[in-house]
């Protein structure tokens, strides 16, 4: 795995590919690296805050870092609202990734909002084709079309705003896996708020499906030393999701109201 380093990055590209999320390119000044799941802590060069925003790396090689957000508070505000040319500070990666395929057994990949990120670069590098690939959005105008190719099943909450010729479920994105027939021998995979995930591991325990989960927990320092970011487990102790996570086996924690 690669070592977390410090590194300034320059904004190349911040734009909407949706009506919520930004595409955020980003040039390092020093090469860095990451595995599907891994995140950063994203902070700015001029005023920074106490602490950076997570956010999970949707690609970076060499110096070239791509992020996929959603604006929902005073970080992510002012992230959306960041220039080419300006200067980010990165701590970056961080956490563990998700498992790599240990066999030929399919993969179903399930992404909620902003939990697309580790997905999609989780199906770039490793997918195969007999991976069901699911992204649940609100509404059509939710979904970064641009970024999904048409292997991605999306469902929405609602009919609005999809573009012509897309196709979708209606429906959330557990309604769309119940619809659907898959594979026994599956390992599932998901990233998405805490509901979701939930969701997920109930119906992988009653699929006995092997199943990961990225959890979306707030953060501060973001290597396991606030301790801000405890996760439950099922043994009775409490992981850190920054260090000992993101990524858990969903048998390893309680997700959610879980006893
Ligand atoms: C490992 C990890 C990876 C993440 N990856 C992404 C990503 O790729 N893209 C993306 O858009 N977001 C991602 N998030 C969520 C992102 O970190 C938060 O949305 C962000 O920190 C909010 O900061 P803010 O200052 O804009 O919001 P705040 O003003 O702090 O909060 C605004 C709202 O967002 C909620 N919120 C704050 N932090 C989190 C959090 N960590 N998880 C869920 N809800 C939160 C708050 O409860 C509040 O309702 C990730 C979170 C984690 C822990
Ligand atoms: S964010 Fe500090 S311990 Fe996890």
């Amino acid at each position: 795995m690669h070592k977390p380093i410090t590194v300034i990055g320059e904004v190349l590209e911040n734009r909407m590919v949706s009506d919520s999320m930004y595409l955020l390119e980003i040039s390092l000044h020093q090469q860095s690296g990451f595995l599907p799941g891994q995140f950063c802590m994203v902070n700015w060069v001029e005023q920074p805050t106490t602490f950076g925003r997570p956010l999970s790396i949707l690609a970076c090689e060499d110096t070239k870092m791509q992020l996929l957000y959603k604006a929902v508070g005073s970080g992510t505000n002012r992230l959306a609202s960041t220039n080419s040319g300006q200067q980010l500070e990165l701590l970056t990666p961080l956490g563990n990734p998700f498992p790599k395929p240990d066999s030929t057994a399919p993969h179903i990949l399930i992404a909620g909002g902003v939990g697309l990120p580790p997905m999609l670069s989780w199906s770039e590098i490793y997918g195969q084709s007999a991976d069901v690939l699911c992204f649940g959005g609100r509404d059509g105008g939710d979904i970064p079309w641009e970024l999904l190719s048409d292997n991605w099943l999306v469902s929405v909450d609602n009919n609005m705003n999809i573009p012509e010729g897309k196709k979708v479920f209606h429906g959330n994105v557990i309604e769309m896996l119940k619809s659907m027939e898959l594979p026994e021998n599956a390992t599932v995979l998901s990233c998405g708020p805490t509901p979701l995930l939930q969701a997920v591991k109930k119906q992988a325990t009653e699929n006995s499906w092997k199943c990961f989960v990225s959890v979306e927990e707030r953060m501060g320092c973001g290597f396991g030393v606030c301790r801000g970011c405890v996760v439950p487990t099922v043994a009775g102790s409490y992981k850190t999701a920054c260090k000992d996570g993101p990524v858990f086996n969903a048998n390893d924690i309680k997700i959610g109201d879980e006893l």
